[in-house]
């Protein structure tokens, strides 16, 4: 008999689908061009809130969250590929590196649009504080990360569908419902969820987003 076993918890489910949805419509936004590139710098904010709330949340979160839980040190990531000992119920060691790489390219994306120029329509809010020239060096990063979002975000889906189709696992569904259904009910250690903790979430999200507030208007 299975039993559901909860994983992850819900400020980090919303976490995630909030960032991709931030990153396609943003996308989106700066492909449509002219104007919208407003809409764009909104995503993009939203994008870095959403980031540094997950770095806050990889530290106070509850356990599956916690950075702590999931890096794997090279050690237990040797003998995970090895496949000397199994993934664990959070992220395994090889999708504890993608999520990092994930979390880095974002980052990095939404920290060099803050000093990106498009010479048309837009400017980003930090340009203005900073040379020219620094200036067409973050907006050349900027421009030239997004491939490196769009091979990790491609890499994430390739690894999501072999689990669901090689693997027969389905990991979308417990980072949509919070639950994954364990058939073992040895060694289960339920992630804390309880409405504390999302009022805690709630509450460093929302300095994340007066701090940029202050910083960008
Ligand atoms: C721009 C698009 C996306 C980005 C930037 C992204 C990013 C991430 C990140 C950062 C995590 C780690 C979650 C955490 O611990 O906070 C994650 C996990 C996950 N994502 Fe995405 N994601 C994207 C799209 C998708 C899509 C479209 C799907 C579904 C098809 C998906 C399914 C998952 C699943 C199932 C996990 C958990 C993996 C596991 O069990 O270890 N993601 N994603
Ligand atoms: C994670 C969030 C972000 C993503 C995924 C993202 C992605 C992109 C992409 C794909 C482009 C098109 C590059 C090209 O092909 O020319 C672009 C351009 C641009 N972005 Fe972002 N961006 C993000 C955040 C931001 C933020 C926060 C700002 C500023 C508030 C910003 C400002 C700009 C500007 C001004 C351009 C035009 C640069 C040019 O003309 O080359 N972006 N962004």
């Amino acid at each position: 008999m299975s039993t559901p076993v909860r994983i992850w918890d819900l400020p980090t489910r919303l976490f995630h689908w909030a960032l991709a949805i931030c990153i396609v419509l943003g996308i989106v936004f700066v492909k449509i061009g002219g104007n919208a590139i407003q809409w764009h710098a909104y995503c993009g904010y939203t994008a870095l809130a959403l980031i540094l709330f997950r770095i806050i949340w990889g530290f106070v979160g509850s356990q599956y969250a916690r950075f702590a839980n999931f890096i794997p040190s090279p050690a237990t990531l040797i003998a995970f590929l090895r496949g000397q000992v199994d993934g664990g119920l959070g992220h395994n060691p090889l999708g504890a590196l993608s999520v990092i790489g994930l979390l880095l390219v974002v980052l990095i994306q939404a920290l060099t649009g803050l000093f990106a120029d498009d010479d048309i329509f837009f400017q980003g809010p930090l340009a203005k504080y900073v040379s020219n020239s620094t200036v067409a060096l973050l907006t050349s990063i900027h421009r030239f990360n997004q491939y490196s979002i769009f091979a990790l975000v491609g890499l994430h889906i390739a690894a999501i569908s072999y689990y669901y189709f090689v693997k027969r696992e389905n990991l979308v569904r417990p980072m949509v419902t919070g639950d994954k259904l364990i058939t073992s009910t040895l060694n289960l250690q339920e992630t804390v969820d309880t409405s504390r903790q999302r009022m805690m979430a709630l509450a460093i999200f929302l300095l994340i987003i007066l701090g940029l507030y202050l910083l960008i208007a």
